[in-house]
C-alpha cells in the first residue's frame, strides 16, 4: 500500500479537486483506493457522500488516529491511500506528511502561489520527505510563458509531475456531482490529463518500498 498526501501552505490550489479526481483515475486503472480527509472543511468527505461508491470510500480521520487508520487500511488490501489536508502549518498536515510515502504540492502558475509552493517544497526537503510539485489550473496556451516561468522556479526546488493540469470546467462539474473528471467526460482533455497524471505518479510510486 502506498500513501500520498496533497499538501500546500496555500489554500485553494486544488488539493481536494486533484485528490478526488486522481483517486477516481487510479481506481479506474485498477487500484484499490481510499481517501482520508484530514481537513476540518471535509470537502472530500462531502464529495464522497454525493458519490455513494462502496469501492472508493472517503473518511474523515483525526491526525492522532492516522497511523492506526493506515494500518487498518493496509489490512483491508487497499493499494493506494490519498490523504487530503488543510494548510501546511496545521498539526493535521504534519501528521499526513509524516505518514506519506510521497507528498504532492499543487500550485497555480501565479507568482504568489509559486512562492508559497517553493516554501512548502523547501520545508518538505528539510523534513527529508519525498515530494513533487504539480501545476494546476494552468491557463490556455497563449499564456504559456506564465506556466513556463512557474515551472522554472519550482524546478529549482524539486521535480514536477506531468502533465500540468489545465483550468477546465469539468473539474467544477466533478466536484458538484461527486465524480472524477474521467467520469464527467471520459473522452475529454481533462480526463486524458488526469489519466496521464496517474501514469506519471504510479511510475514514481513504483520504486518506493512500503510495508503492508
Ligand atoms: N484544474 C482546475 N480547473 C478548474 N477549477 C479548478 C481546478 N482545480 C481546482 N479548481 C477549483 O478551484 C477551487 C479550489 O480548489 P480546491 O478546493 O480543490 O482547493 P484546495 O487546495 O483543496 O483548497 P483548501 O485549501 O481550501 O482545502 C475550487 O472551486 C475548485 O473547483
Ligand atoms: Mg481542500
Amino acid at each position: 500500500m502506498r500513501t500520498i498526501a496533497f499538501v500546500s501552505q496555500k489554500g485553494g490550489c486544488g488539493k481536494t479537486t486533484l485528490a478526488t479526481c486522481l483517486a477516481v483515475a487510479a481506481k479506474e486503472a485498477g487500484e484499490h483506493v481510499f481517501i482520508l480527509d484530514l481537513d476540518c472543511q471535509k470537502s472530500a468527505v462531502r464529495w464522497g457522500s454525493k458519490r455513494h461508491d462502496p469501492h472508493l470510500l472517503v473518511e474523515a480521520v483525526p491526525s492522532a488516529r492516522l497511523p492506526a487508520a493506515l494500518t487498518a487500511l493496509s489490512k483491508r488490501n487497499m493499494s493506494l491511500v490519498i490523504v487530503d489536508t488543510p494548510h501546511l502549518d496545521s498539526p493535521r498536515t504534519l501528521a499526513a506528511i509524516k505518514a506519506a510515502d510521497l507528498c504532492i504540492v499543487p500550485a497555480r502558475p501565479a507568482t504568489f502561489d509559486i512562492w508559497a509552493a517553493e516554501v512548502t517544497g523547501r520545508k518538505l526537503k528539510l523534513m527529508g520527505k519525498e515530494f513533487v510539485f504539480l501545476l494546476n489550473q494552468c491557463p490556455p496556451l497563449r499564456e504559456a510563458s506564465r506556466v513556463q516561468k512557474g515551472l522554472a522556479a519550482l524546478e529549482v526546488v524539486g521535480s514536477l509531475l506531468r502533465p500540468h493540469i489545465a483550468a477546465r470546467v469539468g473539474f467544477l462539474e466533478a466536484a458538484r456531482t461527486g465524480k472524477g473528471v474521467t467520469e464527467v467526460d471520459p473522452k475529454g482533455t481533462a480526463a486524458q490529463e488526469m489519466r496521464d497524471l496517474w501514469m506519471d505518479l504510479s511510475r514514481r510510486l513504483r520504486p518506493i518500498q512500503t510495508c503492508g
